[in-house]
């Protein structure tokens, strides 16, 4: 028999946007939400689950085997986010739990956030900023602080899916730039509309004169922007990074930059977040860091809420999950 919805149980843990509590509350599911600015400790979280039949939760949430086998009865682990490297997905596919999460309604948002670092970086607009607050402001100075131009210039993309797709018809619309990528496969989509051509890895590196993370970040991915990476990049050359922290080595960044053998760098992700506010990398002036805010907007935090909920509502309601991130799972149960 079908169970009722009000005696499902939703674990809700973190305040998310209003929109998808509503339309699981609108659904008749009992949610329970976690109601202060800091996360749940692990302990927590994994005590809570336990009483409930449905995580929704998100990038901050660390889904480990150990808290997967102790909750092996969620029906669903549902990602506000569409990275899910929090979560621990073979062993929920091991173990029959299907994982959703949100995506494409945040490419646009964080499209906009690798463009305005990258056009930041280049201006060195966080700093500038810093210097007036700071009282440094005396006068017209025709020859300090001078910034970089992007027209015409060449963009890598290191992982061209949606969001690298978007930051590419952003920066050749806006600047003409010429793209380049390196993927795990062809986009063959991103060739022909913008004229986007394929290259190793290593002429990513060599050849960019801003280059751009939009990878997700796995065993492939992870520390892949290190010493020898940088080693390669041009002296005048911008990173941003909008994926995760992980796929860059902070202190390796921290060195390229300060020996020169890159120009500047632009993050939204770091390693580890937070970011320390005594991280050598605030006071640079060619370095632009925000606090992982790629798909900040009102807009597009409440659609991946309405998204979240879907995924455990769809399942519940009609056996699908519309972003199901482990399709293997249906073979485990
Ligand atoms: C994601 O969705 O993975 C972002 O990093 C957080 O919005």
């Amino acid at each position: 028999m079908k169970r009722s919805t009000e005696s499902i149980k939703i674990l809700v843990t973190r305040v998310f946007p209003k929109a998808g509590m509503e339309l699981l509350k609108a659904e008749g599911f009992s949610v329970t939400e976690w109601n202060k600015e800091q996360p749940m400790t692990y302990t927590e979280m994994l005590e809570a689950a336990k009483n409930h039949d449905a995580l929704f939760c998100t990038l901050t949430d660390k889904i480990d085997s150990t808290f997967l086998r102790e909750c092996n009865h969620l029906k669903i682990v549902s990602q506000f986010g569409v990275g899910y490297d929090n979560i621990d997905v073979k062993e929920a596919t091991r173990l029959g739990i299907p994982v959703g999460n949100t995506p494409d309604v945040l490419t646009e948002a964080t499209a906009d956030i690798a463009f305005g670092l990258m056009v930041a970086t280049s201006r060195k607009m966080f700093y500038m900023h810093k210097l007036i607050q700071n009282s440094e402001w005396k006068t017209f100075t025709p020859n300090a602080h001078l910034g970089i131009e992007l027209r015409g210039k060449t963009l890598g993309i290191f992982g061209l899916g949606r969001i690298g797709f978007e930051m590419a018809r952003l920066c050749k619309a806006a600047y003409n730039m010429k793209i380049i990528y390196h993927n795990r496969t062809r986009n063959m989509q991103a060739e022909a509309k913008l004229d986007a051509h394929f290259v190793s890895f290593n002429e990513l590196l060599e050849r960019s004169d801003v280059l751009s993370l939009h990878c997700a970040l796995s065993e492939e991915t992870n520390g892949v922007f290190n010493k020898e990476a940088f080693g390669k990049m041009k002296p005048t050359s911008i990173f941003i990074n909008t994926s995760r922290g992980l796929v860059h080595n902070e202190i390796d960044l921290i060195e390229a930059l300060r020996s020169g053998q890159i120009w500047g760098a632009g993050l939204d992700v770091t390693n580890p977040e937070p970011m320390h506010p005594d991280n050598p990398l605030l006071s640079m002036e060619n370095v632009s860091v925000l606090p992982h805010i790629g798909s900040g907007t009102e807009e597009t935090r409440g659609k991946m809420s309405v998204l979240a909920a879907e995924n455990i509502i769809g399942i519940y309601k009609y056996g699908i999950i519309p972003h199901l991130v482990n399709p293997d799972v249906l073979k485990e149960r």
